[in-house]
């Protein structure tokens, strides 16, 4: 499945170069987390929110868009990427418009980065480069422009989510397997955990770092190829046990899903976060104080989502039952797309 697929060649020729129209939404990972960057498994799907590009050309060769903050940069790095890929960029004004919370771990910056290059290759007229190339090109306006490095969940779950699907992404192959996800009644929720995400580029840098470190002590290309971390240092063994089993989860959750078992699904959320909490330490006193929230309101499991050090929590709550202030269900949409 490609997004080329639905930007055909037709209806990209036929689109008015003068008001371009771009969604990207954002993203919730039911599970799979810290393995995209360690060739792992994923298992993600865009949301209903997300953000909305829309773009006019204009007289004179700037790109500009008052909506974002002087010297935004994810614009001058989508601008500076398209360019550096070939793209000649028209003057255009780029109007810019969200439905997405931000810093919640929804992926509001891949879901910004995705629709905004999207606006500005319809601007030029131009085909977006492919799926994955895309992909890797807004994943680098953000570890190149603001510091903080991606994998390509996000990026991809934004490009490629289908309506009423998961993806299992395999991050190794890039194979994209949808997943229906409809549980019959369980509701999935995101709730902000309220913490500012203050370590979260840090932390999150100082993770891969530690990965790639376990990988090369273990003596293999990636962690997807690691069996366990015996042996290895503190806290290098409980990283590499992190990535291991999560992988693992992935698999059985996707399992869980076909099967219809949401009781099942909540335990692997539970063991996914427990994992993230002892074994990855990404997790924050305020996070705790959510997913604990969630049990309390009858969740059926509950765990941290995104990169971590803050953001927010998903969680399953059984059918009927009243759910925790401030919780947002979320459920699958479609992907990144032209709005005519
Ligand atoms: C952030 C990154 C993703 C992924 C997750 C953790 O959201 O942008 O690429 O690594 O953290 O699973």
């Amino acid at each position: 499945m490609c997004l080329w697929t639905r930007l055909s060649a037709v209806v990209w020729a036929s689109m008015n170069p003068h008001g371009i129209r771009a969604f990207a939404p954002g993203r919730a990972n039911l599970i799979g987390e810290h393995t995209d960057y360690n060739d792992g498994l994923c298992l993600p799907f865009a949301i209903g929110a997300g953000v909305t590009v829309t773009a006019t050309t204009r007289d004179g060769g700037e790109v500009v868009a008052p909506g974002l903050p002087d010297g935004d940069p994810y614009l001058r790095g989508a601008v500076a990427e398209l360019r550096a890929a070939g793209v000649e960029l028209p003057g255009c004004t780029l109007e810019v418009a969200s439905d997405l919370p931000q810093k919640a771990g929804l992926s509001s910056s891949a879901a910004l980065c995705v629709a905004l290059v999207l606006a500005l290759c319809g601007a030029a007229g131009t085909v977006p480069p492919e799926t994955l190339e895309l992909a890797r090109l807004c994943s680098r306006v953000e570890s190149e422009y603001t510091g903080a490095e991606t994998g390509l969940l996000d990026q991809l779950a934004s490009l490629l989510g289908r309506d009423g699907h998961a993806l299992r992404l395999d991050m190794r192959t890039f194979d994209a397997e949808p997943v229906q996800l409809d549980l019959h009644g369980p509701v999935l929720a995101v709730l902000d955990s309220g913490a500012a995400r203050t370590l979260a580029a840090s932390g999150y840098n100082e993770r891969r770092a530690e990965c790639r470190c376990a990988a090369q002590l273990l003596g293999v290309e990636s962690l997807r190829d690691a069996l366990d971390g015996a042996g290895l240092p503190d806290p290098l063994d409980r990283r590499v046990r992190h990535v291991v089993s999560e992988n693992a989860r992935v698999d059985a959750a996707v399992a869980a899903l076909r099967a219809g078992d949401a009781r099942a699904l909540g335990e692997l959320l539970d063991a996914s976060h427990a994992s993230l909490r002892d074994d990855y330490e990404v997790s924050v006193a305020d996070v705790e104080r959510t997913v604990a929230a969630c049990h309390e309101a009858g969740a059926l499991g509950a765990r941290i989502m995104g990169g971590g050090f803050g953001g927010s929590v998903l969680a399953l709550f059984p059918p009927g039952r009243a759910l925790p202030a401030g919780a947002l269900p979320v459920t699958p949409g479609p992907g990144a797309r032209l709005l005519c």
